[in-house]
């Protein structure tokens, strides 16, 4: 077990912040590490950036067999496939643009192919395209429900094939496939500025409710995660500077960002058959960022 560390929101001011709102410094926990996910296999899209590359870490760790998508930049895929196989577990950095049909049903085919099946899919390919709505570009609005939307739907449809296609692993799982949705705050927080990304994740907040009533029956579970202020290259404008950092701050009870690997951790235990009862739910991870009525972020 690593010891909890520092989150660090950067630079000499790192303490200061805290002092100055006379607040302990803040740390990430470290807990043991359970492999709850022994013998399944898994594919995480957008897995070699940001909460996806913590995630795809994570249920390696756990003890999952992992595809992990990218889109562009391999050798960080390469590098995160390669931490996996360090835990012993089979790895596959899988190149798709997950808003393209065939490109979607190529991965699929590639992750069967090499694992022989996969009982988790995790749902986290996102991008922003951020403008206020006057500037926004058809482009910027078709990119982001293109990957935020129709790439989960896309990588949704062919997890579910191949779940009825198998049916249940009773050695590995009660259930016959999980799918984890990574969502956002802003399935429920409305974001002025960003009305392409918000409307994409208040869509991902039913196409996960909608499907997880429609397959549950078949023991598929449908769930989402949804984080809030996390520590990630998407939103490094919110946190790289301590006067943006102490903004994001009055949007947090909790006084601190959020570690990728937080939801990793998360994504482990929403996958196992710790959490077998759980079915079309949204996990907040955020820090209680949902609890403040007023969100004005402009961003
Ligand atoms: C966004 C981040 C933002 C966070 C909280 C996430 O979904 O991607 O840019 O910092 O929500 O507003």
């Amino acid at each position: 077990m690593s010891p909890a560390r520092p989150t660090g929101e950067g630079g000499s001011t790192e303490k200061s912040y805290y002092a100055h709102m006379n607040l302990p410094e803040p740390v990430l926990p470290a807990p043991q590490v359970l492999t709850l996910l022994k013998g399944q296999t898994a594919l995480v899209t957008g897995g070699n950036s940001g909460i996806g590359r913590a995630i795809a870490i994570a249920l390696g760790r756990a003890g999952a067999d992992v595809a992990v998508n990218y889109v562009a930049k391999p050798e960080d895929a390469e590098a995160v496939a390669s931490e996996i196989r360090g835990f012993g577990r089979r790895a596959l950095p899988v190149k798709a643009d997950v808003s393209d049909e065939a490109q979607v049903q190529a991965m699929f085919a590639a992750a069967v192919r090499e694992f022989g099946t996969i009982d988790i899919l995790v749902n986290n390919a996102g991008m922003e395209r951020n403008a206020p709505i006057h500037e926004m570009t058809a482009a910027q609005w078709d990119a982001v429900l293109g990957v935020n939307l129709r790439g989960a739907f896309l990588c949704a449809r062919e997890a579910v094939r191949e779940f009825l296609r198998r049916g249940v692993r009773p050695d590995v799982s009660v259930a016959a496939g999980k799918i984890i949705f990574i969502s956002s705050v802003h399935e429920v927080i409305p974001w002025a500025g960003h009305v392409n990304y918000a409307a994409s994740k208040g869509g991902l907040m039913l196409l996960m409710k909608s499907l997880a009533q429609e397959v549950a029956e078949k023991r598929i579970r449908v769930n989402s995660i949804a984080p809030g202020a996390i520590r990630t290259p998407i939103n490094t404008a919110a946190w790289s500077t301590p006067e943006a950092y102490a903004d994001l701050m009055k949007l947090v009870p909790y006084k601190r960002i959020g570690g990728a690997e937080e939801i990793g951790r998360a994504a482990v235990w929403l996958a196992s058959d710790f959490t077998d009862y759980v079915v079309g739910t949204t996990l907040f991870i955020d820090g209680g960022m949902t609890l403040y009525p007023g969100f004005e972020a402009g961003g």
